[in-house]
């Protein structure tokens, strides 16, 4: 009965071509041509992200003006799973099964959401090896290769920001009806939601800082720390914008880099997440202990802080 992962997005968006040279650039390949001109992009572990013409009938209208994150697909580990989500969603809102089986509906922010079994390709990247010192230098006679571009694996959390007044109902709906567990639970950030089947810190967060719903951003796992800096190193080359240089967050403890995304919001490159399971105990706070970040690079260009 359990939430695995982030299984795909949809977004509605203003330009599908400029859309989809930054998701060609960003390090996806579109494996298909949809119906009423949509791109469908694949990860490397089988996630979708989708985009259609902005004013596609076909997903849940649009929370924001302008191109933004239309539906968050969650991939489910069974058939039983994905009938208990339906019949979760059913209690109180109009839902709808698709050709595949899958079930969507609106969540009460206003986002669509929608479940289907999961699908994971497995790669398995080889690891990075590190020298670490004179008696634990296991890189020998192999020199490192550096990324050409940027190289994600894996959509491991959507950010979105919600209004004040539905705070408590989405907190009840995901929390509550479908066990979405507290990390983080700032008050004056917001709340870092896992998925019960993941160990990722989290996999959704629900952003107080602004009093609106909207994208807030995707973040692409990526194989190591260089690939965070190269990664958006690559999309500025191609012509995309740092939104935020390169540090390591206060929750989740991950590296980031920021990019500016025609899709709507930004994504984010990032390394080493914290990772926690059962045992970890939900960390509330009135206040976001210390800053945004643990440590973030001085310079110019790029914002300082959120
Ligand atoms: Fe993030």
């Amino acid at each position: 009965m359990t939430i695995m992962r982030v299984e795909g997005v949809t977004f509605g968006v203003e330009d599908v071509a400029e859309c989809s040279r930054f998701l060609e650039d960003a390090g996806f390949r579109s494996d298909s041509t949809g119906a009423a001109g949509g791109v469908t992009f694949r990860t490397p572990v089988n996630q979708y992200l989708r985009i259609v013409p902005v004013d596609s009938t076909e997903v849940p209208p649009p929370v924001d003006a302008g191109s933004t994150i239309r539906e968050i697909m969650w991939g489910v580990d069974t058939e039983a799973s994905l009938e208990d989500k339906q019949r979760k969603l059913a209690a109180d809102r109009a839902v709808l099964v698709d050709d595949e089986g899958a079930v969507h509906a609106v969540d009460p922010i206003g986002f669509g959401v929608a479940f289907m079994v999961t699908q994971p390709a497995r790669p398995q990247p080889a690891p990075p090896i590190y020298n670490f010192h004179r008696y634990h230098a296991p890189r020998v006679n192999d020199l490192t290769a550096m990324p050409q571009r940027s190289n994600p694996l894996e959509l491991i959390h959507v950010a979105v920001d919600i209004p004040q007044s539905v705070r408590e109902e989405a907190r009840a709906f995901y929390m509550g009806r479908f066990n979405f567990k507290a990390t983080d639970d700032a008050d004056d950030v917001g709340v870092f939601l896992q998925a019960e089947g993941d160990l990722l810190h989290h996999n959704w967060f629900m952003c107080h800082r602004t009093n609106k719903a909207g994208i807030n951003h995707l973040c692409f796992e990526v194989p190591d720390f260089d690939s965070v800096v190269l990664s958006a190193e690559y999309m500025i080359d191609r012509g995309w914008r740092e939104s935020r240089r390169l540090g390591r967050h206060t929750f989740g403890t991950n590296v980031f880099r920021f990019i500016y995304s025609p899709l709507g919001g930004r994504i984010e490159f990032a390394w080493d997440m914290d990772r926690m399971d059962k045992n970890f105990q939900t960390r509330k706070w009135t206040k976001r202990p210390g800053g945004h970040s643990i440590w973030m690079l001085k310079g110019v260009g790029g914002r300082g802080s959120e």
